[in-house]
């Protein structure tokens, strides 16, 4: 049965991990895979995180099951979290939140639901999108199509040519959009721009599928979920999938939630069975320490405060490396404006380089990144800031 398969290349960025891992290299930089890291080059396990697992060793009593929905408490807590206390208490029973293995799990549980309701659905996915979004989505079925979103020439987002492509998305069509912190490009929607998508979706009927992977790592826990909060209160239909992994350090744990809002309550729950028995058929139940530690952290107002504060560093500490790559790399004299990374959001910028550039500071420097050029700014810090711009520079001259 395995005799004729053949090995497939590494994954675009799961890869980069291992061959940094192998580079004995003593100045080598990480700037591949999405993972938080501190001026030690550490990713922490958050405080509010380790106090919340103490408490869980110290009361948790049973191990057994719990649903392929997953933690009740996890799904309400985070919910608020994604769309505020009072939006969720507005939607009511027209929402339902699934607890995910990551958020991963969410947009493939979410791809399997669609696909099982709805065969070969259309959805659109910005150009460019997170690499993953490819393979988790299309894999279950759905037919991808793309729609434009990054200029690479001006470092904007490319507005016009966006909305005049989702005006062709009709009723029955899926629009992915980043929630926040766009990967891989770190421009994000405007205010305004979210609500120009709003009412293109309420006159057309597609259906925005949000994926909001990194709230609180771009402005704010609230400013962060703008664009879902204003979707979910216009629109009738829409699907949220959002991540633990980088807001509560969670990466490992496998910790998400999908939640889908429905036109009626009816409608929301026929959705929960149609979801649930998706979820029974891929993975039974979601793994539960994670949620378990949100939910801890979540429900209680010391370690609430405490968690808030920490991501608020973490975002802080993003904001001042992406000002600070600038400065060094004009310091460099490199003939090219940066200061778009200083407009960009969230843990991911292209630096604007060719494939050959970024093999040569792969292979020349030890400093890895993804070939569309797509740097972690979260793998910077004051000893290697240097070594990278000036990399960087003579990368360039070549
Ligand atoms: C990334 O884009 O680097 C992260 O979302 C991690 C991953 O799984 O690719």
């Amino acid at each position: 049965m395995f005799d004729s398969l053949n090995p497939l290349p590494a994954d675009p960025i799961l890869g980069l991990m291992a061959a940094h891992r192998s580079d004995s290299n003593p100045r080598k930089i990480d700037l591949g895979v999405g993972v938080y890291k501190d001026e030690q080059g550490n990713t922490p396990v958050m405080r509010a995180v380790k106090s919340a697992e103490a408490r869980l060793l110290a009361d948790q009593t049973s191990k057994s099951y719990v649903s392929p929905a997953g933690l009740a408490t996890f799904n309400t807590l985070i919910a608020s979290l994604v769309l505020g206390d009072e939006l969720t208490k507005t939607l009511g029973d027209r929402r339902v939140t699934f607890q995910t293995p990551g958020g991963c799990g969410g947009l493939r549980l979410a791809a399997e639901f669609i696909q099982k309701v709805r065969p070969a659905s259309k959805i659109l996915v910005s150009d460019p999108t997170w690499a993953n979004h490819v393979p988790l989505l299309g894999e279950a079925g759905l037919q991808i199509e793309t729609y434009p979103y990054y200029d690479h020439k001006n470092h904007g987002i490319r507005f016009d040519a966006m909305m005049e492509r989702l005006s062709k998305a009709a009723a029955g069509d899926l629009v992915l959009l980043h929630g926040c912190c766009h990967n891989p490009c770190g421009a994000d929607l405007s205010n305004e721009q979210w609500q120009a998508v709003a009412e293109l979706a309420q006159t057309n009927g597609f259906t925005p599928f949000i994926d909001l992977a990194y709230q609180g790592l771009g402005d704010g826990l609230a400013e962060d979920s703008y664009g879902v909060r204003l979707l979910a209160e216009k629109l009738p239909e829409l699907i949220v999938v959002s991540s633990c992994s980088k807001n509560f350090g969670l990466y490992r744990e496998r910790t998400g939630s999908l939640t889908v809002i429905a036109g009626s309550s009816e409608a929301a729950r026929a959705s929960a069975s149609q979801i649930a028995a998706t979820a029974r058929a891929i993975y039974s139940m979601p793994p539960d320490h994670g949620a378990s530690v949100v939910a801890e952290i979540l429900a209680d107002d010391t370690l609430n405060s405490d968690w808030e504060l920490e991501l608020t560093e973490v975002r802080e500490r993003i904001n001042g490396l992406r000002s600070a790559l600038v400065t060094e790399l004009d310091r460099q004299g490199i003939d090219r404006d940066f200061s778009f990374i200083e407009q960009e959001k969230g843990m991911f910028s292209f630096l604007g380089l060719s494939v050959d550039q970024v093999q040569t500071l792969i292979n020349q420097y030890s400093i890895y990144l993804v070939d569309s050029s797509r740097i972690n700014i979260a793998g910077i810090n004051s000893s290697n800031i240097e070594y990278l711009a000036q990399s960087i520079a003579e990368a360039v001259k070549r």
